[in-house]
């Protein structure tokens, strides 16, 4: 019997690259040296991932011997996350949630399954998040807000206090969402995108595509 614990990042593409270096910091502090290892899982890709780590198939990463073995879901498309999730349990993978070092979750906040907060990202107080939450480097949710299921925010997307979010909505890169009020929050729709740079400042319809300043949708 090994005493190997494993660890695999789902995904070896960009975010999932991003994701690796996290994962093997928290694996190389929590269990000592020769006990732990990192891979790459991807039902694609094949080899080696940034010349270093290597990458399995999901049904490998099941099947390797191992004390102990965790995924983390690294696909930035809560869709792909679900799929994925979906996999894992299939197989009788744990999904693990990772936070980074240096990302902070303040007092009263859940979170359901397998959330990855990125370097700098924060959530603040009084705020309940679904499963498969991923904020991405300097993203933040403030307090007092409701997150539905595989919500994705982009690097430095930025939700204020008391605004509630459906399930599968993606916050784009430097969005902001304004606040809503103690009561009466700010509502963005399930599956509604807002994009890049956008300035939310009154509700989102489910299924919208916003942006600009003030954010409107986007005409097709
Ligand atoms: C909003 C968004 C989803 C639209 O994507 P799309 O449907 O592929 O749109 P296109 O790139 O075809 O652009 C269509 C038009 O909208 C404009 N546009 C696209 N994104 C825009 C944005 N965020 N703000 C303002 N205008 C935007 C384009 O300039 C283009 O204008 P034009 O028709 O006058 O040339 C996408 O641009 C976006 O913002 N995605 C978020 C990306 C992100 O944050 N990724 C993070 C990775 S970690």
């Amino acid at each position: 019997m090994t005493n190997t614990n494993l660890f695999g990042v789902y995904g070896a593409g960009g975010f999932g690259r991003e994701v690796m270096p996290i994962l093997s910091r928290f694996a190389a502090q929590s269990y000592p040296i020769g006990t732990w290892r990192t891979v790459f899982v991807d039902d694609a890709a094949a080899g080696d991932a940034n010349g270093q780590y290597s990458v399995m198939t999901l049904g490998e990463f099941a099947k390797a011997e191992a004390q102990s073995r965790e995924i983390v879901l690294a696909v930035g498309s809560g869709e792909l996350r679900q799929k994925l999730a979906d996999k894992c349990t299939d197989t009788g993978v744990a999904i693990g949630a990772l936070t980074a070092p240096n990302a902070m979750v303040l007092d009263n906040v859940t979170f359901g399954q397998g959330a990855v907060l990125c370097p700098f990202s924060m959530v603040t107080s009084d705020t309940v998040i679904g499963d498969l939450f991923q904020a991405n480097i300097y993203a933040y949710v403030a307090h007092d807000c409701i997150v539905g299921d595989r919500v994705t925010l982009a690097p430095g997307a930025k939700v204020n206090g008391n605004v509630e979010i459906g399930d599968d909505v993606y916050v784009g890169t430097g969005a902001l969402i304004r606040p809503g009020q103690p009561g009466n929050r700010l509502k963005i729709g399930a599956k509604a995108v807002i994009g890049m740079g956008a300035v939310v400042t009154s509700n989102v319809e489910p299924g919208a595509v916003v942006v600009g300043n003030p954010a409107k949708a986007m005409v097709r």
